[in-house]
């Protein structure tokens, strides 16, 4: 039987979106198809998967809510199937936060939702200070700083390992 692969995420900048876009075209170039949805968009049902990747952004040490509720009301159907979800913030540029079992938001939100995708990682995002409007500017240079990371910078700074992203997706997929 074919393998079945759903790929759900919520994005605000692109950024995991972007991230999504990668391993689709991964799997594009091994002849495996994916289907791509937004969590907004997501209308299928979960049974008809084999395999399913949720990906999410942290903004102010949150994931979106409609992810946790979409993990919420469908852990069983999840724990049927096989699943990998990733994690995409800042904090994660930071080699000692850069792992499921050392990123805060990561480990945070896997203690609040229970429940153990077979595959869990976490990537950096993107810092893109001319993107953002007066307010998160002010908070994510906050954040940077706390961090001790950039609080100015001419071109947007794109922190994404992709060989990470390329491992994540070999992974959940076993190819
Ligand atoms: C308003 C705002 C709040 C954010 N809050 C956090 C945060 O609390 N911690 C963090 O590590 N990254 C934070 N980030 C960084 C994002 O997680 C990062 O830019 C990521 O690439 C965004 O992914 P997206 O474009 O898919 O939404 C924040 C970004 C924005 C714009």
């Amino acid at each position: 039987m074919e393998e079945k692969i759903g790929i759900i995420y919520s994005t605000v900048d692109g950024q995991t979106k972007k991230i999504c876009d990668y391993i689709v075209d991964l799997l594009d170039q091994k002849q495996i198809k994916a289907k791509l949805y937004s969590i907004d968009e997501f209308d299928a049902n979960i049974n008809d998967f084999s395999i399913l990747i949720i990906g999410a952004s942290i903004r102010y040490g949150k994931h979106n809510k409609k992810i946790t509720k979409f993990i919420s009301d469908h852990r069983d159907s999840l724990d049927k199937i096989k699943t990998g979800f990733f994690s995409v913030n800042l904090v994660a540029r930071k080699h000692d936060k850069n792992l499921p079992d050392t990123n805060p938001y990561l480990i945070k939100f896997i203690e609040h939702i229970k429940w153990k995708p077979d595959v869990l990682d976490v990537f950096a995002g993107k810092l893109d200070y001319k993107a953002y409007p007066f307010f998160d500017r002010i908070m994510i240079k906050l954040i940077m700083k706390m961090t001790k990371g950039p609080t100015k910078t001419d071109e947007p700074i794109e922190y994404t390992d992709w060989n990470r992203v390329e491992e994540f997706s070999s992974k959940v997929l076993k190819y």
